[in-house]
């Protein structure tokens, strides 16, 4: 197979990187596109920078046995605590990582200096990355943080829209959301989707915020970023016909899920 006709890895620590695939797929439907989903081991959030390299390092090698042409890590947490010693250790392959969509949030905005609640994992949140990424905008934004590890678990229970979720969110949601009462104790304009596996839970999030903010999800500079490194690199497929997406788990029980997740509108 010419190289331009292989497979695009996308990985992630379980199944919310499937909110990034749909996005990939939906820029760049002519790929074949190969999902790895590391759930025996999810979650990465609350492991330290070198477990989790460890473990995106074993993914990577399951990948490149696929002869993939690039890998993209639809994985905040991933990308924060490994990417940077992956890129060194694989220094000719294409790796596109993603960040929470900070930038987007403050700079796209239509409120001017807006509040601006990023959640991701507390990997990420506590990452020199976001530390770096929220510095440069402190100016031009309120910003404030939420990590949310009970919305990872319930996403790979297949509970993305469930009383469990409406409960937890409640609870986490609390200072941010429209109270019973009438009253909000800290307001948003927007919610950065710092996680992949949270844009799945887009909309019991907005249910229980209660009053309208913006959203705003990596995924879409990582997908853009993505065709734009393979056509620098002469590696978009010449196939016009639409791709396959395959799924792996270390996790095989997790495998319904993500063919239920893919298909799902939102
Ligand atoms: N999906 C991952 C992210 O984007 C992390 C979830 C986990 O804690 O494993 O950060």
């Amino acid at each position: 197979m010419e190289k331009f006709d292989a497979p695009i890895g996308v990985m992630d620590s379980g199944v919310g990187g499937i909110s990034v695939l749909r996005v990939l797929r939906r820029d760049m439907p002519y790929e074949n596109f190969i999902f790895y989903g590391d759930s025996a081991h999810a979650p990465y959030g609350v492991k330290s920078d070198d477990e989790v390299t460890a473990l995106t390092d074993q993914v990577f090698e399951k990948l490149y046995s696929y002869d993939v042409k690039a890998i993209v890590i639809a994985c905040n947490t991933a990308t924060s605590a490994a990417a940077d010693r992956l890129r060194v250790k694989y220094p000719d392959r294409i790796i596109v990582g993603m960040e929470p969509a900070v930038k987007p949030a403050v700079i796209e905005s239509t409120v001017k200096h807006p509040k601006v609640l990023v959640m991701a994992t507390a990997s990420t949140l506590h990452g020199d990355r976001l530390h770096r990424l929220t510095a440069r905008f402190q100016d031009n934004a309120d910003i404030f943080t939420l990590a949310g590890p009970g919305i990872v678990e319930l996403v790979e229970a297949g509970k993305e829209d469930s009383p469990e979720m409406d409960a937890y969110l409640r609870d986490i949601l609390a200072p941010y959301r429209l109270q019973e009462n009438g009253t909000i104790e800290n307001k948003i304009d927007n919610l950065v989707l710092g996680c992949t596996h949270f844009p799945f839970a887009k909309k019991a999030i907005a249910r229980t915020i209660g009053y309208p903010v913006t959203f705003y999800d990596g995924a879409y500079g990582t997908s853009r970023e993505a065709r734009s490194r393979l056509a620098e690199a002469n590696l978009l497929t010449h196939r016009t016909t639409t791709g396959t997406i395959t799924f792996y788990n270390s996790d095989s029980d997790q495998l319904t899920l993500c063919d239920r997740l893919l298909a799902l509108r939102f």
